[in-house]
Protein backbone atom coordinates (compact mmCIF):
# COMPACT_ATOMS: atom_id res chain seq x y z
CA UNK A 1 0.00 0.00 0.00
CA UNK A 2 1.73 3.61 -0.84
CA UNK A 3 2.11 5.89 1.37
CA UNK A 4 -1.12 8.47 1.88
CA UNK A 5 0.74 12.02 0.63
CA UNK A 6 0.52 14.70 3.49
CA UNK A 7 1.37 17.51 0.48
CA UNK A 8 -1.10 20.31 1.01
CA UNK A 9 -0.09 23.61 1.42
CA UNK A 10 0.04 24.28 5.57
CA UNK A 11 -3.12 25.59 6.84
CA UNK A 12 -2.05 29.27 7.96
CA UNK A 13 -1.10 30.36 4.59
CA UNK A 14 -4.97 29.98 3.68
CA UNK A 15 -5.29 32.54 6.11
CA UNK A 16 -4.15 35.54 3.65
CA UNK A 17 -3.91 36.00 0.04
CA UNK A 18 -1.66 37.45 -2.60
CA UNK A 19 -1.52 41.54 -1.97
CA UNK A 20 -4.01 42.89 -4.24
CA UNK A 21 -1.94 46.10 -4.70
CA UNK A 22 0.79 43.68 -6.68
CA UNK A 23 -2.19 42.32 -8.40
CA UNK A 24 -3.30 45.10 -10.13
CA UNK A 25 0.97 46.09 -10.72
CA UNK A 26 1.02 42.09 -12.64
CA UNK A 27 -2.50 43.00 -14.23
CA UNK A 28 -1.09 46.26 -15.66
CA UNK A 29 2.10 44.84 -16.59
CA UNK A 30 0.71 41.87 -18.58
CA UNK A 31 -1.68 45.06 -20.78
CA UNK A 32 1.85 46.97 -21.37
CA UNK A 33 3.42 43.21 -22.69
CA UNK A 34 0.94 43.08 -24.99
CA UNK A 35 1.68 46.63 -26.26
CA UNK A 36 -1.15 48.76 -24.55
CA UNK A 37 0.06 52.15 -22.89
CA UNK A 38 -1.48 52.33 -19.36
CA UNK A 39 -2.15 54.72 -17.62
CA UNK A 40 -0.81 53.58 -14.23
CA UNK A 41 -2.11 54.66 -10.59
CA UNK A 42 -1.86 51.60 -8.90
CA UNK A 43 1.77 51.87 -7.76
CA UNK A 44 2.41 52.77 -4.18
CA UNK A 45 5.79 54.10 -5.00
CA UNK A 46 7.67 57.38 -6.18
CA UNK A 47 8.61 58.09 -9.68
CA UNK A 48 11.29 60.30 -8.29
CA UNK A 49 14.85 58.51 -8.74
CA UNK A 50 16.72 57.96 -5.33
CA UNK A 51 18.52 60.81 -4.46
CA UNK A 52 22.38 60.98 -6.37
CA UNK A 53 24.24 60.90 -3.09
CA UNK A 54 22.10 57.89 -1.57
CA UNK A 55 23.03 55.83 -5.12
CA UNK A 56 27.02 57.07 -4.71
CA UNK A 57 26.89 55.55 -0.74
CA UNK A 58 25.61 52.49 -2.57
CA UNK A 59 28.15 51.98 -5.31
CA UNK A 60 31.23 52.96 -2.31
CA UNK A 61 29.75 50.36 -0.69
CA UNK A 62 29.92 47.96 -3.54
CA UNK A 63 33.37 49.45 -4.56
CA UNK A 64 35.14 49.01 -0.53
CA UNK A 65 33.67 45.23 -0.74
CA UNK A 66 31.06 46.04 1.69
CA UNK A 67 29.04 42.88 0.11
CA UNK A 68 29.24 40.27 2.92
CA UNK A 69 27.05 39.31 5.79
CA UNK A 70 26.48 41.68 8.39
CA UNK A 71 24.85 41.43 11.85
CA UNK A 72 21.67 39.98 11.00
CA UNK A 73 19.65 42.63 12.96
CA UNK A 74 21.51 45.70 10.46
CA UNK A 75 24.55 47.51 11.22
CA UNK A 76 25.47 50.02 14.39
CA UNK A 77 26.39 52.80 12.24
CA UNK A 78 22.83 52.26 10.77
CA UNK A 79 21.00 51.82 14.12
CA UNK A 80 22.37 54.61 15.35
CA UNK A 81 21.44 57.25 11.94
CA UNK A 82 18.01 56.29 12.46
CA UNK A 83 17.52 57.08 15.90
CA UNK A 84 19.32 60.37 15.58
CA UNK A 85 17.40 60.85 12.33
CA UNK A 86 14.13 59.97 14.68
CA UNK A 87 15.42 62.77 17.49
CA UNK A 88 16.26 65.36 14.63
CA UNK A 89 12.91 65.16 13.34
CA UNK A 90 10.48 64.36 16.40
CA UNK A 91 12.91 64.60 19.43
CA UNK A 92 12.61 61.07 20.64
CA UNK A 93 15.58 59.18 22.64
CA UNK A 94 15.66 56.02 21.31
CA UNK A 95 18.80 54.23 21.31
CA UNK A 96 20.54 51.78 18.70
CA UNK A 97 19.34 48.67 21.34
CA UNK A 98 16.02 49.18 20.37
CA UNK A 99 16.11 49.74 16.87
CA UNK A 100 16.11 46.54 14.28
CA UNK A 101 16.67 47.34 10.56
CA UNK A 102 14.26 45.15 9.02
CA UNK A 103 14.13 44.60 4.84
CA UNK A 104 11.73 47.34 4.17
CA UNK A 105 8.81 48.78 6.52
CA UNK A 106 6.70 45.64 5.52
CA UNK A 107 9.01 43.65 7.07
CA UNK A 108 9.41 45.22 10.14
CA UNK A 109 5.04 45.15 10.68
CA UNK A 110 5.45 41.26 9.78
CA UNK A 111 8.12 40.32 12.37
CA UNK A 112 6.33 42.98 15.24
CA UNK A 113 3.05 41.31 14.44
CA UNK A 114 4.49 37.44 14.61
CA UNK A 115 6.00 38.18 18.29
CA UNK A 116 3.49 39.68 19.51
CA UNK A 117 0.20 38.36 18.61
CA UNK A 118 -0.64 35.22 19.73
CA UNK A 119 -3.57 32.96 18.60
CA UNK A 120 -7.03 34.24 19.16
CA UNK A 121 -5.38 38.04 20.13
CA UNK A 122 -7.40 40.96 18.42
CA UNK A 123 -6.14 43.29 16.74
CA UNK A 124 -7.82 46.89 16.25
CA UNK A 125 -7.72 48.34 13.10
CA UNK A 126 -9.55 51.56 11.86
CA UNK A 127 -10.66 50.82 8.20
CA UNK A 128 -10.12 51.77 5.19
CA UNK A 129 -6.72 49.66 6.19
CA UNK A 130 -3.55 49.22 4.33
CA UNK A 131 -3.92 45.69 2.98
CA UNK A 132 -1.48 43.96 4.69
CA UNK A 133 -2.66 44.90 8.37
CA UNK A 134 -5.10 42.53 7.93
CA UNK A 135 -2.69 39.27 6.54
CA UNK A 136 -0.33 39.60 9.10
CA UNK A 137 -2.96 39.20 11.86
CA UNK A 138 -4.35 36.64 10.17
CA UNK A 139 -0.99 34.37 9.44
CA UNK A 140 -0.19 34.77 13.21
CA UNK A 141 -3.72 33.69 14.30
CA UNK A 142 -5.30 37.20 15.13
CA UNK A 143 -8.51 38.23 14.69
CA UNK A 144 -8.92 41.60 13.24
CA UNK A 145 -11.07 43.77 14.70
CA UNK A 146 -11.71 46.60 11.92
CA UNK A 147 -13.08 50.46 13.04
CA UNK A 148 -15.20 52.19 10.81
CA UNK A 149 -14.33 55.89 10.38
CA UNK A 150 -16.38 59.35 9.39
CA UNK A 151 -16.18 59.59 5.15
CA UNK A 152 -17.92 62.79 5.79
CA UNK A 153 -15.05 64.25 8.26
CA UNK A 154 -12.33 62.96 5.89
CA UNK A 155 -12.00 59.67 7.54
CA UNK A 156 -11.63 60.71 10.80
CA UNK A 157 -10.73 59.09 13.33
CA UNK A 158 -10.68 59.66 16.83
CA UNK A 159 -10.29 57.46 20.91
CA UNK A 160 -14.19 58.00 21.12
CA UNK A 161 -14.27 55.85 17.74
CA UNK A 162 -12.19 53.12 19.08
CA UNK A 163 -12.46 52.77 22.63
CA UNK A 164 -15.77 50.09 22.45
CA UNK A 165 -14.08 47.72 20.46
CA UNK A 166 -11.15 47.25 22.90
CA UNK A 167 -11.88 43.81 24.82
CA UNK A 168 -9.88 42.17 26.76
CA UNK A 169 -8.53 40.10 24.38
CA UNK A 170 -7.15 43.39 22.70
CA UNK A 171 -3.50 43.25 22.21
CA UNK A 172 -2.82 45.75 19.78
CA UNK A 173 -3.97 48.47 17.68
CA UNK A 174 -2.54 49.68 14.61
CA UNK A 175 -2.39 53.20 13.37
CA UNK A 176 -1.02 54.53 10.19
CA UNK A 177 -1.08 58.40 9.76
CA UNK A 178 -0.91 59.36 6.64
CA UNK A 179 -3.09 56.74 5.70
CA UNK A 180 -2.69 54.60 2.97
CA UNK A 181 -5.00 54.78 1.43
CA UNK A 182 -7.17 57.69 2.40
CA UNK A 183 -3.96 60.16 2.80
CA UNK A 184 -5.97 60.91 6.29
CA UNK A 185 -3.72 62.42 9.10
CA UNK A 186 -4.41 62.36 12.99
CA UNK A 187 -3.99 65.37 14.62
CA UNK A 188 -1.25 65.29 17.67
CA UNK A 189 -4.07 65.56 19.85
CA UNK A 190 -6.35 62.29 18.75
CA UNK A 191 -3.59 60.56 18.30
CA UNK A 192 -2.98 61.18 21.75
CA UNK A 193 -5.74 60.25 22.75
CA UNK A 194 -5.95 57.17 21.31
CA UNK A 195 -2.63 56.73 22.90
CA UNK A 196 -3.91 56.96 26.60
CA UNK A 197 -6.68 54.38 25.67
CA UNK A 198 -4.14 52.25 24.15
CA UNK A 199 -1.73 52.93 27.94
CA UNK A 200 -5.11 52.71 29.91
CA UNK A 201 -6.20 49.03 28.76
CA UNK A 202 -2.89 47.74 28.69
CA UNK A 203 -2.13 47.28 24.88
CA UNK A 204 0.49 48.08 22.11
CA UNK A 205 -0.10 51.29 19.98
CA UNK A 206 1.47 50.22 16.18
CA UNK A 207 2.29 53.12 14.60
CA UNK A 208 3.39 52.78 11.01
CA UNK A 209 5.60 56.28 10.20
CA UNK A 210 5.50 55.09 6.29
CA UNK A 211 4.49 58.64 5.15
CA UNK A 212 5.02 60.52 8.45
CA UNK A 213 7.14 62.88 6.17
CA UNK A 214 4.40 63.69 3.28
CA UNK A 215 2.04 66.14 5.13
CA UNK A 216 0.13 69.11 3.66
CA UNK A 217 -1.08 71.08 6.13
CA UNK A 218 0.84 70.15 9.20
CA UNK A 219 3.85 69.35 10.96
CA UNK A 220 5.32 66.15 11.21
CA UNK A 221 5.67 64.26 14.37
CA UNK A 222 5.83 60.67 15.88
CA UNK A 223 3.35 59.39 18.49
CA UNK A 224 6.51 57.53 20.23
CA UNK A 225 7.84 61.40 21.56
CA UNK A 226 5.63 61.73 23.75
CA UNK A 227 7.15 61.28 27.37
CA UNK A 228 6.66 57.69 28.64
CA UNK A 229 5.33 56.56 25.42
CA UNK A 230 8.13 53.89 24.40
CA UNK A 231 6.74 51.43 26.53
CA UNK A 232 3.60 50.75 24.85
CA UNK A 233 4.55 52.59 21.18
CA UNK A 234 5.92 50.47 18.67
CA UNK A 235 7.09 52.14 15.94
CA UNK A 236 7.42 51.12 12.46
CA UNK A 237 9.11 53.24 9.28
CA UNK A 238 11.16 52.76 6.59
CA UNK A 239 13.36 54.65 3.87
CA UNK A 240 11.24 53.45 0.56
CA UNK A 241 8.71 56.62 0.73
CA UNK A 242 10.58 59.03 2.21
CA UNK A 243 13.50 58.79 -0.03
CA UNK A 244 12.32 57.21 -2.83
CA UNK A 245 14.00 53.86 -1.85
CA UNK A 246 11.59 51.20 -2.16
CA UNK A 247 13.69 48.90 -4.42
CA UNK A 248 16.75 49.10 -1.71
CA UNK A 249 14.07 47.52 1.05
CA UNK A 250 15.61 49.12 4.44
CA UNK A 251 12.97 49.36 7.04
CA UNK A 252 13.32 49.88 10.74
CA UNK A 253 11.05 49.14 14.24
CA UNK A 254 11.57 51.57 16.99
CA UNK A 255 10.48 49.20 20.10
CA UNK A 256 11.59 48.00 23.52
CA UNK A 257 14.61 46.06 23.78
CA UNK A 258 12.57 43.03 24.97
CA UNK A 259 10.68 42.86 21.65
CA UNK A 260 14.00 44.00 19.26
CA UNK A 261 15.15 41.01 21.22
CA UNK A 262 12.06 38.76 20.21
CA UNK A 263 11.84 40.50 16.20
CA UNK A 264 15.82 39.63 15.77
CA UNK A 265 15.50 36.23 16.50
CA UNK A 266 12.89 35.54 14.23
CA UNK A 267 14.97 37.54 11.58
CA UNK A 268 18.19 35.34 12.16
CA UNK A 269 16.20 32.44 10.95
CA UNK A 270 14.15 33.92 8.00
CA UNK A 271 16.02 37.18 6.35
CA UNK A 272 19.50 37.60 8.29
CA UNK A 273 20.38 40.92 7.52
CA UNK A 274 19.05 43.54 4.91
CA UNK A 275 21.32 43.79 2.02
CA UNK A 276 24.48 45.32 3.24
CA UNK A 277 25.06 47.78 0.27
CA UNK A 278 21.57 48.98 0.80
CA UNK A 279 22.63 49.45 4.61
CA UNK A 280 25.21 51.79 3.49
CA UNK A 281 22.74 53.53 1.17
CA UNK A 282 20.32 54.15 4.33
CA UNK A 283 23.01 55.77 6.24
CA UNK A 284 23.76 58.29 3.73
CA UNK A 285 19.72 58.86 3.37
CA UNK A 286 19.17 59.82 6.86
CA UNK A 287 22.65 61.91 7.62
CA UNK A 288 23.51 63.12 4.17
CA UNK A 289 20.71 66.55 3.02
CA UNK A 290 17.23 66.32 3.60
CA UNK A 291 16.22 68.56 0.50
CA UNK A 292 15.05 65.71 -1.91
CA UNK A 293 12.36 64.99 1.03
CA UNK A 294 10.91 68.50 0.55
CA UNK A 295 11.15 68.74 -2.97
CA UNK A 296 9.31 65.64 -2.94
CA UNK A 297 6.56 67.29 -0.67
CA UNK A 298 6.19 70.55 -2.74
CA UNK A 299 5.80 67.97 -6.22
CA UNK A 300 3.08 65.74 -4.56
CA UNK A 301 0.96 68.45 -3.19
CA UNK A 302 0.83 70.39 -6.44
CA UNK A 303 -0.54 66.58 -7.87
CA UNK A 304 -2.87 66.18 -5.34
CA UNK A 305 -4.33 69.66 -5.89
CA UNK A 306 -4.86 68.79 -9.09
CA UNK A 307 -6.10 64.93 -8.86
CA UNK A 308 -9.10 66.18 -6.56
CA UNK A 309 -10.24 68.78 -8.43
CA UNK A 310 -10.22 66.70 -11.37
CA UNK A 311 -12.11 64.01 -9.88
CA UNK A 312 -14.32 66.40 -8.08
CA UNK A 313 -15.19 67.32 -11.54
CA UNK A 314 -16.60 63.64 -12.66
CA UNK A 315 -20.22 62.97 -12.28
CA UNK A 316 -20.59 60.36 -9.72
CA UNK A 317 -17.31 60.80 -8.18
CA UNK A 318 -17.08 62.31 -4.81
CA UNK A 319 -13.33 62.62 -3.58
CA UNK A 320 -12.32 63.65 0.39
CA UNK A 321 -9.00 65.41 0.35
CA UNK A 322 -6.09 64.01 1.09
CA UNK A 323 -3.89 65.52 4.31
CA UNK A 324 -0.96 63.41 3.65
CA UNK A 325 1.09 60.32 1.76
CA UNK A 326 -0.04 60.42 -1.93
CA UNK A 327 -3.09 58.66 -2.58
CA UNK A 328 -6.58 59.75 -3.57
CA UNK A 329 -9.94 57.32 -2.45
CA UNK A 330 -12.33 58.94 -4.74
CA UNK A 331 -15.89 57.52 -3.69
CA UNK A 332 -17.31 56.23 -6.71
CA UNK A 333 -20.44 54.67 -5.15
CA UNK A 334 -22.29 57.26 -7.64
CA UNK A 335 -20.94 55.07 -10.64
CA UNK A 336 -21.99 51.56 -9.33
CA UNK A 337 -24.97 50.13 -10.77
CA UNK A 338 -24.09 51.25 -14.27
CA UNK A 339 -22.54 49.31 -17.22
CA UNK A 340 -23.02 46.35 -15.42
CA UNK A 341 -20.47 47.40 -12.54
CA UNK A 342 -21.46 46.87 -9.12
CA UNK A 343 -18.66 46.33 -7.19
CA UNK A 344 -15.06 48.63 -6.89
CA UNK A 345 -13.45 45.67 -8.26
CA UNK A 346 -15.34 44.98 -11.38
CA UNK A 347 -15.17 49.06 -11.93
CA UNK A 348 -11.54 48.73 -11.30
CA UNK A 349 -11.30 45.58 -13.67
CA UNK A 350 -13.10 47.31 -16.48
CA UNK A 351 -11.40 50.64 -16.14
CA UNK A 352 -8.58 49.09 -16.85
CA UNK A 353 -9.10 46.51 -19.68
CA UNK A 354 -11.19 49.19 -21.30
CA UNK A 355 -10.20 52.59 -20.62
CA UNK A 356 -6.57 51.16 -19.81
CA UNK A 357 -6.17 52.91 -16.44
CA UNK A 358 -4.86 51.00 -13.39
CA UNK A 359 -6.23 51.87 -9.71
CA UNK A 360 -6.69 49.89 -6.91
CA UNK A 361 -10.56 48.74 -5.93
CA UNK A 362 -11.44 49.54 -2.43
CA UNK A 363 -12.41 45.82 -1.29
CA UNK A 364 -8.55 45.46 -0.81
CA UNK A 365 -8.67 48.25 2.27
CA UNK A 366 -11.97 46.69 3.32
CA UNK A 367 -14.59 49.69 1.55
CA UNK A 368 -16.98 49.32 -0.65
CA UNK A 369 -17.35 52.36 -3.12
CA UNK A 370 -14.00 53.62 -3.38
CA UNK A 371 -10.79 52.91 -5.78
CA UNK A 372 -7.73 54.37 -5.04
CA UNK A 373 -5.31 56.63 -7.41
CA UNK A 374 -1.44 56.90 -6.43
CA UNK A 375 -0.79 60.32 -7.70
CA UNK A 376 3.04 59.47 -7.23
CA UNK A 377 3.34 60.17 -10.81
CA UNK A 378 3.57 62.63 -13.38
CA UNK A 379 1.07 65.62 -13.76
CA UNK A 380 1.26 64.71 -17.61
CA UNK A 381 -0.03 61.11 -17.02
CA UNK A 382 -2.34 61.96 -14.60
CA UNK A 383 -3.76 64.58 -16.84
CA UNK A 384 -4.05 61.75 -19.51
CA UNK A 385 -5.76 58.87 -17.27
CA UNK A 386 -8.62 60.85 -15.27
CA UNK A 387 -9.78 62.31 -18.96
CA UNK A 388 -9.83 58.23 -19.78
CA UNK A 389 -11.27 57.49 -16.57
CA UNK A 390 -14.04 60.60 -16.83
CA UNK A 391 -14.42 59.22 -20.38
CA UNK A 392 -14.93 55.62 -19.20
CA UNK A 393 -17.48 56.75 -16.07
CA UNK A 394 -19.58 58.67 -18.31
CA UNK A 395 -19.84 56.29 -20.94
CA UNK A 396 -21.23 53.92 -18.67
CA UNK A 397 -24.94 53.27 -18.98
C1 LIG B 1 1.16 52.04 4.97
C2 LIG B 1 2.40 51.36 4.53
N1 LIG B 1 3.21 50.85 5.47
C3 LIG B 1 4.34 50.21 5.15
C4 LIG B 1 4.71 50.07 3.83
C5 LIG B 1 5.97 49.30 3.57
O1 LIG B 1 6.89 49.86 2.77
P1 LIG B 1 8.21 49.09 2.36
O2 LIG B 1 8.10 47.66 2.79
O3 LIG B 1 8.29 49.22 0.88
O4 LIG B 1 9.31 49.79 3.07
C6 LIG B 1 3.90 50.56 2.81
C7 LIG B 1 4.22 50.36 1.40
O5 LIG B 1 3.45 50.53 0.50
C8 LIG B 1 2.72 51.24 3.18
O6 LIG B 1 1.91 51.77 2.26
Amino acid sequence: MSPTLKTEIADRVSSISVSSTLKVSQDAEKLRSQGVDVSDFGAGEPDFPTPDNIKQAGIRAIQQNFTKYTAAGGILELKQAICDRHTADFGTSYKPANCLVTVGGKHSIFNLTQVLINPGDEVIIPVPYWVTYKDVVNYAGGKCVFVPTNEESGFALNAATIEPYITARTKMIIINSPSNPSGAVLSPEDFEEIYKIALKHGIFLLTDECYCHFLYGSEAFSIAALPGAKDTVLVAGTVSKTYAMTGWRIGYSLVPERIAGAMLKLQSHSTSNPTSISQKAAVEALRGPQDSVAAMLKEYRQRRDFVVARLRQIPGVQCAMPDGAFYAYPNIGGALGRGGIHTPQQFAEKLLQEAHVAVVPGEAFGTHHHVRISYATSMAELERGLDRMHRFIDGLA
